[in-house]
């Protein structure tokens, strides 16, 4: 097997970090393929505890090259403050490459991020974005404005475009902090660390996969923030599904041989309160969690709002992605509750809903028809074997395997690396 792509089935946030950590101890290549610095994977390993936002989770497996793939946009500044700490806690960057396809997420796009955000909010419409400058920079990539990271290689030409982009957004800014004088010269300084790790990572990838090389396709975000499959238009920007491993890499798609869903234990969603979440918990049981998991935004700082685990959605995300594993992640969050409930099916007007007449679009007038399980009490803090864990938390990721007919390969339960275990 030599190409894994890791994709989030839910809202994000499963603790996809963690996952690729473990498994990119054994590949020779990790690869970020979509989404930008709106990301936070959170990694707690021997060198510390880190939030990545761009760099492959997979930067500590000195042995392989960490690719920042083309289907990735990058603002430069968080880029070369991530690989600033990295090398504070001894971490180097010399086997990091930039595809030169990647989109430069630019100032004016985060002020207009936050403009966006101000005037959806206004009308009780907020995404809830991370003002991050995603939306405004995957904009620009697909009216053709965007400016790659290639693009910084050619001094003169890079100039050019940025002020034909400057004087394009100013209309759209009327007023704005950065001049454009402001934003070149900071360029010019970002320039200079990053061109060296900037080429066609296309190639190095089509030459990995020839030589039947282990690859790890690092997903980042979740199924259900898919810009055209996800909870439109509370959604990110670029694609979460396994279709865009390939389109934000260059690998072909047939090479992707194992496809692992990365599963939470339960629900989280971030985003305005009004977004649909049909196994929101009851409040009280909510802030339990959210404090035992520590549920807050990793990029944000933002609560997430907790919920049971929502098989109907699961089935959702494996028919897009075909998952060939799972991966379980936080099940030792749930320890302590007496009952624990999984959502087995929705119904609409007290009618059940099957699974062909499911609609994305329709979650705020669903309601969940639940699976009631029993809880466990205590959870082993060493376990190496499934039958090491409680006999309840068995039965519960048994029922995950019924609902979406795939099997889990791992379960993790605790944030440091070695809290994993293989079945
Ligand atoms: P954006 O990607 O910053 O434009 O935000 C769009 C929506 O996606 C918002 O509801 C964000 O909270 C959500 N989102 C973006 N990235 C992540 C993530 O990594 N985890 C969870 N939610 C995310």
């Amino acid at each position: 097997m030599s190409v894994k792509a890791i994709i989030g089935a839910q809202w994000g946030d499963e603790g996809k970090g963690k996952i690729v950590d473990f498994l990119s101890q054994k590949v020779d290549f990790i690869v970020r393929f979509n989404g930008g610095p709106n990301a936070g994977h959170t990694v707690l390993n021997k060198y510390g505890k880190f939030k990545l936002h761009l760099i492959p989770s997979g930067i500590f497996n000195k042995k392989a090259i960490s690719i920042i793939g083309n289907g990735v946009v990058i603002n430069p500044e968080v880029l070369v403050k991530e690989m600033k700490e990295l090398k504070k806690a001894g971490v180097f960057c010399e086997n990091l490459k930039i595809s030169d396809k990647a989109h430069l997420i630019l100032p004016w796009h985060l002020e207009i991020d936050a403009i966006e955000e101000k005037e959806r909010e206004k009308k009780g419409k907020s995404i809830g974005t991370t003002l991050r400058g995603i939306g405004p920079a995957f904009s620009d990539k697909v009216s053709r404005f965007g400016l790659r990271m290639g693009d910084l290689k050619d001094l003169k030409k890079f100039k050019e475009k940025l002020y034909f982009l400057f004087e394009l957004k100013k209309h759209i800014l009327k007023k704005t902090e950065n001049s454009f004088s402001k934003v070149y010269k900071k360029f010019l300084s970002l320039r200079k660390i990053l061109l060296p790790f900037i080429v066609e990572t296309e190639f190095i990838l089509w030459k990995a996969v020839s030589k039947k090389k282990e690859i790890l396709l690092e997903g980042a975000q979740g199924t259900l923030l898919d810009i055209d499959f996800g909870t439109y238009p509370n959604v990110t920007s670029s694609s979460c599904i396994l279709a865009s491993a390939s389109q934000g890499s260059g690998i072909p798609p047939k090479e992707i041989k194992e496809i692992i869903g990365v599963v939470k234990a339960y629900t989280t969603r971030v985003g305005a309160k009004t977004q649909p979440f049909p196994t929101e918990m009851p409040e009280k049981l909510a802030n339990i969690l959210r404090e035992r998991a520590n549920e807050y935004g990793s990029t944000t700082g933002r609560p997430r709002r907790c919920g049971w685990l929502d098989g109907v959605l699961l089935k959702y995300a494996q028919k897009l992605n075909g998952f060939t594993f799972l991966a379980i992640t936080k099940l030792d969050c749930l320890t302590g509750f007496d009952k624990l409930k999984i959502c087995i099916k929705y119904k609409e007007k007290q009618k059940v809903v099957p699974f062909e007449k499911f609609s994305i679009s329709n979650l705020e007038n669903y309601k969940p028809i639940y699976l009631n399980l029993s809880g466990w009490k205590t959870f082993p803090s060493n376990c190496q074997k499934f039958s090491h864990l409680p006999r309840e938390a068995q039965n519960y990721l048994r029922e995950i395997e019924e609902i979406v007919k795939v099997p889990i390969k791992f379960v993790s339960f605790g944030p440091e690396r070695e809290k994993i275990l293989s079945i």
